[in-house]
């Protein structure tokens, strides 16, 4: 297939154009490199031995990306642009709301238009809100805490909507629980600037020593030790799961988990890290973060049945692969 891959060179997005490569695909990326690099392309050519068609456009920007459906030919979009911190959509939410609803009512639009019938959407476990765990697809959504995930949850219904009325259309949306470390090679993997909101990208921080310590923001939920739990996946796993999603895509709308089914605590990650790499990470607990749910992760069971899918990678290789990838990025 010849798949358009918006946000490629980004943390999952780079990670899955890798994996369409390697199984056979041919990749056209759109970014705008709000929060990746340029450089990330020469990254992917040599880990892939190809180097992508590369756009640098905005999916907002209606008529340019028109003018790349009008250059090439696709089998598929896999649509992973988009802005996707959780604290600052709440800060500048049309920003989030703007950016994230424009670029998936784009690519539908074109999509519908050039007849490109497949399309993979990038959501989140947080459409789930704070309910039973595990989440399983056919649970009601809940309201999210934040502008960030009611984009998810309102791209989702513009996608189900779009595919409803039009039979060719068919849409795939992943919901994806904690995507976490770096492609085994060391060269494409996520280190943001700034302080990072979320837990391996600080633990990696503080392993490197550019932060001191990491606050663990509560141990008084109901939980086994207290400390939040998440579904981490390692984001070689997860982009897979993209290959396999677009290449098995027949019904008109299909949503699947993307998750290990294990529910690990911030105390577990943790020592996890200091377990596979040998590094002391200190920590202080703190309180509570606003919006944080006890636990979320993932029923896991649909993307197996399915697709065949299910993660392979341990935890210890999610931090093996983080800190090799924070070492040779320093
Ligand atoms: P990322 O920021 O590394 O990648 C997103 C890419 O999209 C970046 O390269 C960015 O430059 C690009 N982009 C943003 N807005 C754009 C626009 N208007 N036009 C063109 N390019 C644009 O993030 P990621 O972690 O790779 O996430 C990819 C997708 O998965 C996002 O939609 C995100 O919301 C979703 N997601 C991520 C997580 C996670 O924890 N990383 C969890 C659930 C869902
Ligand atoms: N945590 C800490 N200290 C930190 C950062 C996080 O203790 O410095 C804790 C959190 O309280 C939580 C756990 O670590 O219990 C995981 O937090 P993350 O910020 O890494 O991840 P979240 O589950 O809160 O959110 C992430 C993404 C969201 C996405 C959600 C579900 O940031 O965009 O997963 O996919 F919606």
């Amino acid at each position: 297939m010849n798949i358009l891959v918006s946000g490629g060179t980004g943390y999952i997005g780079s990670h899955t154009v890798v994996e369409l490569i390697a199984a056979g695909h041919s990749v056209v990326i759109v970014d705008n490199l709000v929060n990746s690099k340029i450089e990330t392309l020469d990254k992917i050519e040599k880990i892939s031995g190809v180097k992508p068609t590369f756009y640098h456009v905005d999916c907002t920007d209606l008529d340019k990306i028109e003018a790349i459906f009008k250059l090439h030919t696709f089998d598929g979009i896999i649509h992973f642009a988009g802005l996707k911190a959780v604290g600052e959509s709440v800060t500048i939410p049309l920003a989030y709301y703007y950016n994230n609803l424009v670029s998936t009512i784009n690519l539908s639009q074109l999509a519908l238009k050039y007849k490109v019938n497949k399309f993979v959407f990038s959501s989140s476990a947080t459409v789930y809100g704070d309910q039973k765990v595990p989440f399983s697809e056919d649970m009601a959504l809940l309201p999210t805490t934040n502008p960030y995930g009611e984009t998810k949850a309102m791209s989702e219904r513009i996608l189900r909507d779009t595919a409803s009325v039009n039979k060719d259309f068919h849409v795939s949306i992943l919901r994806y629980f904690n995507p976490v470390g770096a492609h085994s090679s060391g060269l494409i993997g996520e280190s943001p600037n700034g302080i990072p909101n979320n837990l391996m990208p600080y633990i990696q921080k503080v392993a490197n020593k550019k932060l001191p310590i990491l606050s663990v923001y509560g141990n008084d939920y109901d939980t086994p030790d207290g400390t939040g739990v998440r579904d981490y996946i390692h984001v070689v796993d997860l982009a897979k799961g993209h290959v396999l999603a677009i290449e098995k895509l027949v019904d008109p709308v299909e949503i699947y988990n993307l998750g290990s089914g294990d529910g690990v605590s911030v105390l577990e990650l943790l020592t996890a890290f200091e377990t596979a790499n040998k590094i002391e990470i200190p920590y202080k607990i703190v309180d509570r973060r606003a919006g944080d749910i006890a636990s979320s992760y993932a029923d896991a069971s649909k993307a197996y049945k399915k697709l065949g899918w299910k993660t392979h990678k341990t935890l210890i290789d999610m931090c093996k692969d983080t800190w090799k990838f924070e070492k040779s990025n320093k």
